[in-house]
């Protein structure tokens, strides 16, 4: 199986990028062929814009999703970003390693999912969701905050983690893919003093130590529920019928 690591972290020596380099070190004992994406390092452009391309569609103005089209139809895409599509088409499953900041992933893995989950090479009105082009295909986000378990748990004050993902979730599920569930290593910061310090030391050193185990698991955890298509009607909301399976999708009160 080829596995995809995608990292969005600017410092080699963070807890998010050691983490990272366990799943990669993880996935190769397990024998799988690891491909890495560190966006820092390979210093890629998260700002999608119309200098990335010869010309815009159309030409006096930036339609994105349809200068997207034509260069993906065109196989003119900026080299980049085809080298990162190449990459996706290549793996089963994808890996992202990455912290919370401002209660949301790091600008550049929002910036490289904006430009190189590409319009027309990875989803089209016709192939989206149950038939998203990217179908078959798993995800899995492995992510650092700040916050302790109860202050991102479903009533913390610093937010439910659950439903801070959701939106990259869900991008996820657009393009077809599995999202198999989520882990968060919480308490992550160098501000912990006496007996927290050292006990929060032991409890990274032991996460480290059982990514190996997490990823052997990969496929045994079931992914994410989401409603199906034909859950929605025509116009594109919840049949009554149905049970909600977001937070971000409700029957009325
Ligand atoms: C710009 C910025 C914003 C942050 N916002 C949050 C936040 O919204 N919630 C949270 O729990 N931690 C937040 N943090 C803390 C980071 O999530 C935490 O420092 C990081 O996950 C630690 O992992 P690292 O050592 O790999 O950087 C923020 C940190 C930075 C730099």
């Amino acid at each position: 199986m080829a596995v995809l690591v995608v990292i969005a972290h600017p410092d080699k020596n963070s807890f998010t990028q050691q983490w990272a380099k366990e799943s990669i070190r993880g996935a190769r004992n397990l024998e799988h062929e690891v491909i890495v994406s560190d966006l820092y390092a390979m210093k890629f452009d998260p700002i999608e814009k119309a200098d990335h391309y010869n010309f815009t569609c159309p030409k006096n103005h930036f339609d994105v999703l349809r200068t997207q089209e034509f260069h993906s139809q065109k196989n003119s895409l900026p080299k980049e970003v085809l080298t990162e599509l190449e990459k996706i088409n290549k793996c089963e499953l994808i890996i992202f390693h990455f912290p919370i900041w401002w209660f949301s992933p790091p600008a550049a893995l929002k910036g490289w999912m904006e430009r190189v989950f590409v319009n027309g090479a990875t989803h089209d009105t016709t192939y989206r969701f149950d038939r998203g082009k990217l179908k078959n295909k798993g995800a899995q986000f492995c992510v650092t905050m700040g916050a302790s378990k109860q202050e991102s748990s479903f009533n913390g004050k610093e937010a439910d983690i659950e439903m801070l993902l959701w939106p990259m979730a869900y991008t996820l599920k657009y393009l077809g893919m599995d999202v198999l569930p989520h882990k968060i290593i919480n308490s992550v910061h160098s501000y912990h003093t006496d007996n927290r310090k050292i006990e929060i030391e032991k409890s990274l050193k032991a996460e480290l130590q059982n990514q190996l185990r997490f990823i052997q698991n990969f496929y045994q955890v079931e992914p994410f529920k989401f409603n199906k298509d034909t859950d929605f009607s025509n116009d594109g909301v919840l049949k009554e019928s149905v049970l909600s399976h977001s937070p971000f999708i409700r029957h009325s009160k």
